[in-house]
């Protein structure tokens, strides 16, 4: 698949009219007078944020801000989000967990040329599933999502869902020294284990907030892990608590238990009771606080559980029929690389093959091709002692089954393998292109544990 710049630029002709974006402001955001082209105007621009109090970190944000602007669409409607790039190098939007065709993907060289500084994209999609779901560029991604480039994407169910309160609580832990300074984003020796871990987390781009919400309520809370590395081992001890969603799509509700797993670019929506007035729950990764939940007085009365949401319409994969295919995560074992400047280093590969984030012909020799509308088992093997959430573009898997824990299936584009841990996940091949499968610890990515896979 090649591209040529002005092969890109065809349809673009509207954009003429779009110099007005300068007007000394670095940017802008709202709903333009002509709703007929686009219902966001998107820039990404630098701009400074306070993460910690008195300090500056040189941000780059979507929307003025980072974590960037949420984005909100109705399901099976279009999104129409007029992107420009006020960066000063190019980038992408990919849509995280979306399915959409292929030249809205935001893959570099695969769906689109990148968008260089100046210039701006038009992304325009049906968005086919309700749920929680975000984006962020798919270009220099250590550096680019380490410094906010990274957004929540709201797609509401097309009827009301039941719930009256919601939140969205975007998780992000932060590459920052103690003046707000940002530190390296990706390690040479941290990606050859569990990736370069941040140091100081947030929700909604603030560390261990207090969030109000309404006594006696059932709220539902948007959760998403917008980090680069972490996994947030997400608890919220004595409150009550049910799964409604993970990654986007809907469970039978389930309680959120001890501790949920939350990887690297994963969701999941819950429902919580908030107690009554004066009383206070913590949300916690692992021993940490991440926010408090504090409860305020409200006139409404008490809320109740809502039924479960209406599921996606992802096809079905029929596993009798179901071919298998099998895939090793692996330590690459040598630093190859390792030697010239601006080479990438190789720590990790998948069926023996690793990914040359620096080489733009790596998506012509897909790992795998796939039949439109065929059915297919993946066996993911986990041969290393890191655990990987490992994420597939344009298509929408069911989880059915591991080696190390018992599964009540569900559907998700992003599943966390554990350490020598094998699954299996099942799809229907039902949306052509060439989509990347990769792990979302972004310098697993970065350094190898990256393949595309071609549906034709
Ligand atoms: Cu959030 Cu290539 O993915
Ligand atoms: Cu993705
Ligand atoms: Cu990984």
């Amino acid at each position: 698949m090649t591209f040529t710049r002005r092969k890109m630029l065809v349809g673009l002709a509207g954009l003429a009219t779009l110099g007005v974006v300068g007007g000394g402001a670095r940017y802008w955001i709202g709903r333009p007078a002509d709703p007929v082209t686009h219902d966001y105007e998107l820039i990404a621009a630098p701009a400074d944020i306070e993460l910690i109090a008195g300090t500056k970190t040189p941000a780059w944000c979507y929307g003025g801000q980072a974590p960037g602007l949420e984005l909100r669409a109705r399901q099976g409607e279009w999104l129409r989000v007029r992107f420009i790039n006020h960066l000063p190098e190019p980038t992408t939007i990919h849509w995280h967990g979306i399915r959409l065709p292929l030249n809205m993907d935001g893959v570099p060289y695969v769906s689109q040329l990148p968008v260089l500084p100046g210039e701006s994209f038009d992304y325009l999609f049906q968005v086919p599933d309700a749920g929680s779901f975000w984006y962020h560029p798919h270009t220099s991604s250590a550096e680019q999502l380490g410094r906010g480039l990274v957004g929540p994407l709201i797609v509401e169910e097309r009827e009301p869902s039941g719930f009256r309160h919601e939140r969205t609580l975007s998780l992000k832990n932060w590459h920052v020294d103690k003046q707000g300074a940002f530190t390296d984003f990706s390690v040479p020796r941290e990606a050859a284990r569990g990736g370069t871990p941040g140091v100081l987390s947030t929700v909604n781009g603030e560390h261990a907030p207090t969030l109000e919400l309404p006594a006696g309520q059932v709220v539902r809370l948007r959760l998403i892990n917008l980090t680069n590395t972490v996994t947030y081992r997400v608890k919220l001890p004595g409150g009550d608590a049910r799964i409604y969603a993970i990654d986007g799509n809907p469970v039978a509700p389930r309680p959120l238990g001890k501790v949920y797993w939350l990887g690297p670019g994963m969701r999941i929506d819950l429902a919580v009771k908030v107690p009554p007035v004066g009383e206070m729950l913590s949300l916690r990764n692992g021993p940490l606080r991440l926010a408090t939940l504090a409860s305020v007085a409200t006139a409404e009365t008490e809320g109740d559980w809502p039924a479960p949401l209406p599921a996606n319409p992802v096809a079905e994969p029929d596993l009798q029929q179901a071919q298998t295919l099998r895939f090793n995560f692996e330590w690459a074992g040598t630093l190859s690389s390792d030697s010239g400047q601006g080479e990438a280093f190789t720590f990790w590969q998948i069926n023996g093959q690793a990914w040359d984030i620096n080489d733009k012909t790596c998506a012509d020799r897909p790992i795998a091709t796939l039949k439109k509308d065929g059915h297919y088992i993946f066996e993911l093997r986990n041969l290393s002692q890191y655990q990987h959430p490992i994420h597939l573009h344009g298509l929408t898997f069911k989880v059915i089954s591991s080696n190390r824990k018992r599964i009540d299936p569900w559907y998700t584009d992003t599943y966390l393998l554990g350490k020598n841990e094998t699954a299996r996940i099942a799809l229907v091949a039902d949306n052509p292109g060439v989509w990347m499968f990769h792990c979302h610890v972004i310098d697993h990515m970065e350094t190898g544990l990256m393949a595309a896979i071609q549906v034709v």
